[in-house]
């Protein structure tokens, strides 16, 4: 097989974007810290000028707890975020708002918007809000409270907006760009905060689906990539190679989605990080590109650094595929599935085992046979095109031997 250069070009910038993207969201929602040191279970970067919603939403009593975030907030702007239940639009917007008020603190109240021209005054909103309190670390402004809605506040219209303080009083903000465009939808029970809705399942239905992508991948493919490897290299050649391949490389297309659905469900919820579960992940991401990359990058079977690569390709890859084993187990754990999933997994991990416990000592009973017999009898007639990385059963030895 030839490696060209342009497979490893854009595997190089697939793998720089998925990197720079899960870095970037960190420092959005997920690495986000409150200095008061509460959490929410979801996160939102709005939609325009920089903001951040967070929110902890209560299914029994219909509360939610929130933190409107606007980093880059001057001693002499005040910020506001607001629900309207009228309409996409400023006018009827139940808002929070927070400034530096003239005796110079930073101030967090309720204010209802009924005219144009308001001046933000403080004022009762149409449904019950507590706990109201405003923050300005480091030029970052933070208005927490806890709200009460009405079932149909569940999912509403949101606005939130900043502007000049002059004399100690709110002044009208810009009309033009980000100040236009800083409304959308935000539904508390799903997360979603688009214009795009969604379904009240959604979140569940997105940690599904990265458990299923990933056992299926880490926890199935690749293992079973591993004994293709192993146990097929003693009986066809050089159709292991093939299925090895094969099998490797669809655990990782299938894995590397599965990481980044769960890159993405680990930003989106800040207060629950499960950092062991993520740093797992953010690992074997690391090793199985690595491995990648060492298939690119192997020696010819007769080079005199293959014994080493031999012995970093499978150092790397029986590590990726036991640390997956346990992360898949930790990531039950979170999702907390029907014990039936628990178990059907468990089953397809006592299948291979007990695979494992047959071919391995049968594959050795082939080799230590052949080897007595000096013979290279399977891997004869091996074309030229298959020379590099496909050699018979004198690799499998010293992979045996190494092992
Ligand atoms: C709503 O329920 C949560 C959790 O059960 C509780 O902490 C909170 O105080 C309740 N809020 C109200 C207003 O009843
Ligand atoms: C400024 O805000 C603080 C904290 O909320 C408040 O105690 C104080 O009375 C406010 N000052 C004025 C002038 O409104
Ligand atoms: C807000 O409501 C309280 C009672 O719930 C009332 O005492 C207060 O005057 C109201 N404030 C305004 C500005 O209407
Ligand atoms: C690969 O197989 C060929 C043909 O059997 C043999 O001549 C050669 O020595 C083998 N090379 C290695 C590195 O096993």
């Amino acid at each position: 097989m030839d490696r060209p250069k342009s497979a490893k070009i854009s595997l190089l910038a697939v793998w720089t974007t998925l990197l720079v993207l899960s870095v970037n969201g960190q420092s959005d929602c997920n690495t986000h810290r409150f200095t008061n040191n509460q959490a929410f279970t979801q996160c939102s970067p709005l939609s325009a000028l920089g903001s951040f919603l967070h929110w902890t939403f209560n299914e029994q009593n219909r509360t939610v707890s929130i933190a409107y975030r606007h980093p880059g907030t001057s001693a002499s702007s005040w910020i506001a975020w607001g629900l309207n239940p009228s309409g996409p639009q400023m006018l009827g917007t139940q808002a929070l708002v927070a400034y530096t008020n003239s005796s110079g603190q930073f101030q967090g109240y309720a204010s209802p918007i009924t005219q144009i021209a308001t001046r933000l005054e403080p004022g009762n909103l149409s449904f019950r809000v507590s706990r109201i309190s405003a923050t300005m670390v480091n030029g970052e402004a933070t208005i927490f409270a806890t709200l009460e809605l009405p079932a149909s506040m569940i999912t509403v219209n949101q606005v939130w907006q900043t502007g000049p303080v002059a004399n100690g009083v709110p002044q009208a903000h810009l009309i033009s760009g980000d100040n236009m465009r800083a409304i959308s939808t935000i539904d508390f029970r799903s997360g979603q905060s688009s214009g795009t809705g969604g379904a009240s399942g959604d979140r569940l239905k997105k940690r599904n689906t990265h458990g299923i992508l990933n056992a299926v991948s880490w926890g199935v493919l690749m293992p079973l990539g591993a004994m293709t490897a192993r146990y097929m290299k003693v009986f066809t050649q050089p159709a292991w190679f093939y299925l090895h391949i094969a099998f490797q490389v669809s655990g990782y297309v299938i894995g590397v989605s599965g990481w980044a659905t769960g890159i993405k469900l680990g930003n989106d919820t800040p207060g629950t990080s499960y950092s062991t579960h993520r740093n797992l992940g953010i690992a074997l991401f690391t090793f199985a590109t690595l491995q990648v990359f060492a298939l690119l990058l192997r020696p010819k079977p007769d080079h005199k650094y293959r014994i080493y690569w031999n012995v970093y390709h499978h150092s790397v890859g029986y590590t990726t595929i036991i640390l997956s084993i346990i992360n898949i187990f930790k990531g039950f754990d979170i999702l907390d599935p029907a014990e039936k999933w628990r178990w059907a997994y468990i089953g397809i991990l006592i299948f291979l085992g007990a695979c494992v416990l047959i071919l391995e000592p049968l594959t050795w009973f082939i080799v230590l046979r052949r080897k007595s017999r000096g013979g290279n009898t399977v891997a004869a007639p091996v074309a030229n095109k298959y020379s590099n990385g496909v050699n018979g059963t004198t690799t499998t030895g010293q992979h045996h031997q190494e092992a």
